[in-house]
């Protein structure tokens, strides 16, 4: 690449269009550490190489979390809104306490009643999809991946896991006029968005507060923190926390994989054939959607890297898409090989902030693609894919196949 691709990475045409990935090998080569000066006025420091978004990652108190994950707003999870409430949003030592009293509605048991949930669901919208010939695999299909968590982890019914999926899905897609009317003040947009996220819980956590269950709601109001019970607002941002993480990741991240075979059928002709390589399939194909396309972090203390001075209170922003192609760390990184190994992606980020829900959504891709070999030779595209409008998210909101 002799000149410089466009390189505002607030800009959501590049990610609509794919030329991000241009753009992200041109920074790793030319400007690792970057000044993003946004055309929405915003500005940060973008990380783009493997190493030094590990070494973000890892430095936990030179970058803390109290900002929030996303740029500009970031689920209204400011210094002074969520900040040090919500676990995503928190810095040690209250992120240990938050992730003790979280962590028993995402342990083990929890994993396996998901699987079990996940596979009824899924096995009947695969039925469903056989039947007609066809289905929308981001609408008919990979919503039931979260619905089943949900369903599992929030102690809610189908119809309702289904309505926050909606609601999350609002909130994600806060700057795509497919899911809202993107006119107006944006922080505005995301406080409202956020509001019907928080009501929804509202109306489930009255008849939790007085039952003993294990799913989060009733596990946050029982909860003790420093012998203190959590405000009702954390018990909401913990809540939304958990949705926001599970709902859109893993359902993007099995339609970006559907996608991907679709364009190489030798791969999933390769996969339909050898079982064994399931595992390392579900990792590359984690590599390759990065769903989350990047996390925000605030410079606690001034800090020079490669002789560049990052000054305390600036953003900094740690983007998985580019480390994960990042051609130091991963041979070849452009081709989609279903048998990659070593792949130490950073899809889930890495140190004390490091998806608390990976083991929900192994389990979840696990099933979807042990399910989508099988269809080798048989699917096929049968309309435009859709692309959510989101530098945050990368994800597919259609994406419309015929079975044979
Ligand atoms: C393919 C699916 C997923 C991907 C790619 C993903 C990605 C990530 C990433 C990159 C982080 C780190 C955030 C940071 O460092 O600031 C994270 C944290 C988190 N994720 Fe996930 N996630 C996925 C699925 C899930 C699921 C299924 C759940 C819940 C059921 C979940 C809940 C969370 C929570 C609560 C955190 C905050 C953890 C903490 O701050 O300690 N995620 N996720």
């Amino acid at each position: 690449m002799t000149t410089a691709p466009r390189t505002d990475l607030t800009d959501v045409d590049l990610f609509v269009t794919e030329q991000h990935l241009d753009a992200f090998a041109w920074l790793r080569a030319n400007d690792p550490i970057h000044w993003n000066e946004g055309a929405d006025g915003s500005a940060f420091w973008a990380l783009t190489r493997y190493d030094d978004v590990l070494w973000a990652y890892r430095e936990h108190g030179l970058f803390g979390s109290t900002r929030g994950a996303v740029l500009g707003g970031s689920f209204r999870s400011t210094d002074d809104t969520a900040g040090n409430r919500m676990l995503v949003a928190s810095d040690l030592p209250r992120h240990r306490l938050l992730k003790q009293v979280i962590h028993p509605a995402l342990a083990a048991t929890v994993v396996e009643r998901v699987t079990a949930q996940v596979r009824v669901l899924l096995d009947a919208a695969i039925e469903r999809m056989l039947a007609d010939g066809g289905a929308d695999i981001a609408t008919d299909v990979a919503t039931e991946l979260p619905a089943g968590a949900l369903m599992v982890v929030m102690g809610i019914d189908h119809a309702e896991a289904h309505h926050l999926i909606g609601l999350t899905r609002r909130m994600v897609g806060f700057r795509d006029e497919q899911f809202v009317d993107t006119g107006g003040d944006q922080r505005l947009r995301l406080a409202w968005l956020q509001a019907e996220v928080f009501e929804f819980f509202a109306d489930l956590l009255a008849p939790r507060r007085a039952r003993s269950g294990d799913d989060l709601l009733s596990v946050l109001s029982r909860a003790k923190l420093n012998g203190r019970p959590l405000p009702e607002e954390d018990i909401f941002f913990n809540c939304m926390n958990v949705a926001v993480g599970g709902n859109e990741t893993s359902s993007y991240t099995a339609c970006l994989g559907v996608e991907a075979l679709l364009a190489h059928p030798e791969e999933h002709a390769r996969l339909a054939r050898t079982p064994d390589l399931l595992v390392s399939a579900v990792e590359e194909i984690l590599r390759w959607a990065s769903v989350n396309a990047y996390v925000q972090r605030v410079v606690k203390q001034d800090v020079e890297r490669d002789g560049v001075l990052l000054r305390a209170g600036d953003s900094v922003t740690l983007w998985n898409v580019s480390a994960n192609r990042d051609e130091t760390r991963f041979d070849d990184p452009d081709n989609f090989d279903l048998g990659r190994t070593p792949n130490r992606h950073l899809s889930y980020g890495a140190g004390i902030h490091r998806c608390i829900g990976a083991p929900i959504a192994q389990t979840e891709l696990l099933l979807f693609f042990e399910r989508f070999a099988a269809l080798s030779g048989r699917v096929r595209s049968s309309g435009p894919a859709r692309r959510l409008r989101s530098n945050f998210i990368l994800g597919t909101t259609s994406l419309p196949v015929a079975v044979g």
